[in-house]
C-alpha cells in the first residue's frame, strides 16, 4: 500500500533509557502503533530514511524492525518495504492501552467559551434539498476556467507563487472595479475593491471592523442565518425587523432607532433572502437617509445580482451611498460556482482599509492563481457570456417550476413568480400544516426548508422556500409530483 502520506519522515519520540537503542526504537514505533498513529498497512520509512531522520546508524533500524518482524506487529514484502502488520487482531487486545484509546483528547484542559449560540453551519446531510439557492453548477464554465488557471501560473509565476497583497490580486480588483462601475453603478476605483474568501469572509470583515460587544444590529427577521451567526459571534445584540413584500421595514427600523442606537443594519435589499421580494424605491431611499441621520452603517448583501429576470436589476443602495455608510458586498457564488470563494466588498475607504488589514490576519493573502484566472475571464468576457447563459437557462426554470406548480398543486401554494434570485418563495393554502409536508417528505428523502428555518424567532409560519436553479426541467419535475404525493400529509384528516 504505497499511499503517499506513508512517505513522510517518521520523527519518532525515544525515551531515555537503558535498553538498547534498537529496543527503544522498536518499542516507540509499537507505542504509535498502539496509539493509532501508525495504522494495520500503514507502510514504514525505509530503513535508510528512518535512519537519517532519527540520526542513527542504519544497522540500528534494521536491528529494531528485525525485532517488531518478529513479534508480529509488522510484516515485510521484499522490494516493496515494512508495513504495519494487517493482521493484528490478538496482538491489539493484548496491546489495548490502558485509558482511553482515541488519539485526540477529547476532553478540554481550559475553560471553553461557550459555542456560538446558532448552528450556522450545519446543513450537513440534508440532499436532496429542495430549498437550494445555489447555481448549476454543471453549467460552469470549467474549461475556460481550467485553461485560464494553468495560462496563468504558467505566463506569472514569479507573481503568482510569491506573497501578494492581502487586498487580492490587483488584476481582479481592477475586473470587479469594472464591472461595478458598469453594471452597477458604484463609483470606484481598483483601490476600492477588496477581494474575499466568499462574501462570508466579508461580513466577518465586516463586523471585525464595525463591532464590539454590546452593539445592535438589525437584521431581517427571515434572513440569513450565516450573517446573523457572525454578528453573534462578535457580540452583537440582533434586532430582527419584519419584512414584507417590498423587503425591510423601514418604518419598524426607524420605529427601533427612536429607542436605541444602531450600529448597522444587514440587508439583502435586491433579492431577500429568502422571499426574494426587492426592497422598494421609497424604502431604500428611507434606509439610507434614517442611516446617514442617526449614524448607523449599511451592510448591503448583493449576493445574486445577477440574476434578475423581469425589467433590469435594481442598482445597489451603494450606488447612491454619497454619506459614506454603506458597506457593499458581492459574491461570484452564484456566477461562478460556490466552491469557487470569491466575494468582494467595497466601502469607504477608511473602512475598507481596516477590512484589509483584518483580512491580512486572517488570512495572509487570497488565493492568487485562481484570482487572476478568473479576472481573466472577465477580461475575455468568458464569464459575463456565462451569466447571460445562465441567466438564460434559470428563466426557463423558474418558468417551468412556477407552471408545474400551479398546474400540480393548485390552490395548495400561493406564490409571486420570483423576479429575481435562484429560488421561489410560497405560502402554503389554509388549512395546509407546512411543518407536517416538510416531515412527510423528509421521509421520502427530500429536504424542504420552511420559513421556521429561516426565522430569527424560529416559528412556524406558512411559507417554504423551493430552489429551481441547481435542477433541470426532469429533475424539477420530479420533485412537483414528490410535492404533490407528499400533499396528503400536510392536509387536515391526511
Ligand atoms: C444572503 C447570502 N449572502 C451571501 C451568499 C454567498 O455566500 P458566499 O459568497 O460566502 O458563498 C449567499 C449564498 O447562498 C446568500 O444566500
Amino acid at each position: 500500500m504505497n499511499r503517499p502520506v506513508d512517505r513522510w519522515d517518521l520523527p519518532l519520540g525515544l525515551d531515555a533509557g537503558s535498553e538498547p537503542l534498537f529496543r527503544r526504537i522498536s518499542r516507540s514505533i509499537v507505542e504509535e502503533i498502539r496509539r493509532g498513529r501508525l495504522r494495520p498497512g500503514a507502510r514504514l520509512p525505509g530503513s535508510r530514511t528512518l535512519a537519517n531522520t532519527l540520526r542513527v546508524h542504519r544497522n540500528t533500524v534494521l536491528a529494531a524492525y528485525e525485532e517488531l518482524a518478529g513479534e508480529g506487529w509488522t510484516e515485510s514484502t521484499p522490494a516493496r518495504g515494512t508495513f504495519v502488520s494487517g493482521a493484528l487482531p490478538e496482538v491489539r487486545r493484548r496491546a489495548a492501552p490502558a485509558g482511553p484509546s482515541r488519539p485526540a483528547p477529547e476532553a478540554v484542559g481550559f475553560d471553553l467559551r461557550s459555542a456560538a449560540a446558532r448552528d450556522a453551519c450545519g446543513s450537513g446531510s440534508v440532499a436532496p434539498l429542495l430549498s437550494l439557492g445555489v447555481p448549476d453548477v454543471r453549467l460552469a464554465p470549467v474549461m475556460p476556467l481550467a485553461r485560464a488557471f494553468r495560462r496563468v501560473l504558467r505566463d506569472r509565476p514569479e507573481d503568482l507563487l510569491s506573497y501578494g497583497h492581502p487586498q487580492g490580486h490587483p488584476r481582479l480588483r481592477a475586473a470587479l472595479a469594472g464591472m461595478l462601475r458598469t453594471a452597477r453603478g458604484l463609483a470606484v476605483e481598483t483601490d476600492d475593491v477588496l477581494v474575499t474568501s466568499g462574501s462570508q469572509m466579508a461580513l466577518e470583515l465586516a463586523a471585525r471592523t464595525l463591532l464590539k460587544a454590546g452593539d445592535v444590529v438589525a437584521i431581517e427577521h427571515i434572513g440569513y442565518r450565516h450573517a446573523w451567526q457572525v454578528f453573534e459571534q462578535h457580540g452583537a445584540t440582533l434586532a430582527p425587523i419584519p419584512v414584507d413584500a417590498a423587503g425591510l421595514d423601514t418604518g419598524a427600523l426607524e420605529a427601533l432607532t427612536e429607542r436605541t442606537a444602531l450600529r448597522a443594519v444587514y440587508v439583502t435589499p435586491h433579492h431577500q433572502y429568502p422571499t426574494t421580494a426587492t426592497l422598494s424605491a421609497a424604502r431604500r431611499i428611507a434606509l439610507l437617509e434614517l442611516a446617514r441621520r442617526k449614524r448607523f452603517a449599511v451592510i448591503e448583501d448583493d449576493y445574486d445580482h445577477e440574476f434578475h429576470y423581469e425589467g433590469r436589476p435594481v442598482l445597489p443602495m451603494a450606488s447612491t451611498d454619497r454619506a459614506g455608510i454603506v458597506l457593499y458586498i458581492g459574491s461570484l457564488a452564484k456566477v461562478l460556482a460556490p466552491g469557487v470563494r470569491l466575494g468582494y466588498v467595497t466601502a469607504p475607504r477608511p473602512v475598507l482599509r481596516q477590512m484589509v488589514a483584518h483580512r491580512a490576519c486572517i488570512e495572509r493573502q487570497g488565493e492568487h492563481t485562481i484570482e487572476c484566472a478568473v479576472a481573466e475571464l472577465f477580461e475575455q468576457g468568458e464569464l459575463q457570456r456565462h451569466a447571460r447563459r445562465a441567466r438564460r437557462v434559470y428563466h426557463a426554470r423558474r418558468d417551468f417550476l412556477v407552471r408545474a406548480l400551479r398546474r400540480e398543486l393548485g390552490s395548495a401554494l400561493s406564490f409571486e413568480p420570483p423576479c429575481g434570485g435562484l429560488t421561489l418563495w410560497a405560502t402554503v393554502g389554509d388549512g395546509l400544516d407546512v411543518e407536517a409536508w416538510a416531515s412527510r417528505l423528509r421521509e421520502q428523502g427530500a429536504t424542504l426548508f420552511t420559513a421556521r428555518h429561516y426565522a430569527y424567532d424560529g416559528r412556524v409560519r406558512p411559507h417554504f422556500r423551493l430552489g429551481f436553479a441547481p435542477f433541470d426541467e426532469r429533475e424539477l419535475g420530479t420533485w412537483v409530483r414528490l410535492l404533490k404525493r407528499t400533499l396528503r400529509g400536510a392536509s387536515p384528516g391526511g
